[in-house]
């Protein structure tokens, strides 16, 4: 990529709700081929070492859409960009390039960045039941919060974009009835900033 060319960055997961990097656009996006999945272990995030949280990573799937979000990053500040990302994804995830069709223009795609986590990693944890995941949910916190407000503040953020996701909308209302259950209910998904 000529040095010249903006960075296009895609987030679907804390990226969407929480990029904290330097962009000069924000776009809802979508990319083919692959599906958002809660199969990643987290242990300097959501959870701790031997005690992982469950964060999303990507799935290829020949059917598969994904809603997320387009950050436009100038060429000067890429490579800073691209560090501080580099080392936020440290668990697990490497950088991948897509295209994205930015919302509104379904024909104009931009080549992004993303980052996933695939099997060969050491806290991939991969499919379980959605019972299990959200057992493990409900258990993890880590160094950014909560296991529980990633499920909350990502569900909240993909309704803001109009997006579709049985996957993580499923798992949400499962949470949201195990803490209404124990009396913790969340009326606010925003509890408090978090970190990743
Ligand atoms: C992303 O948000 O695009 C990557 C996964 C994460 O940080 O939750």
């Amino acid at each position: 990529m000529p040095p010249s060319d903006p960075l296009w960055i895609f987030g679907y997961g804390s990226l969407v709700w929480r990029p904290a990097f330097e962009h000069t656009e924000r776009r809802p996006a979508r990319i083919e081929g692959w599906r958002r999945r809660f199969w990643q272990g987290s242990t300097d995030h959501r959870g701790v070492p031997g005690r992982p949280g469950r964060v999303v990573t990507l799935e290829r799937n020949s059917a598969g859409l994904c809603d997320g979000v387009a950050y436009k990053v100038a060429p000067a500040a890429a490579e800073a960009v691209l560090e501080t990302l580099d080392h936020r994804e440290k668990g697990g995830y490497r950088r991948h390039r897509v295209a994205a069709s930015l919302a509104g223009e379904p024909e104009h795609r931009v080549p992004a960045l993303l980052y996933v986590a695939t099997a060969d990693n050491e806290d991939y944890l991969g499919p379980a039941s959605t019972g299990a995941i959200v057992e493990q949910v409900l258990a993890s916190r880590g160094p950014s919060g909560t296991n529980v407000e990633y499920v909350l503040e990502l569900a909240a953020a993909l309704r803001a974009l109009g997006a579709e996701d049985g996957h993580v909308f499923e798992i949400e209302a499962l949470v949201r009835q195990q803490l209404d259950r124990a009396g913790t209910g969340v009326r606010n998904p925003r509890p408090a900033p978090a970190r990743s």
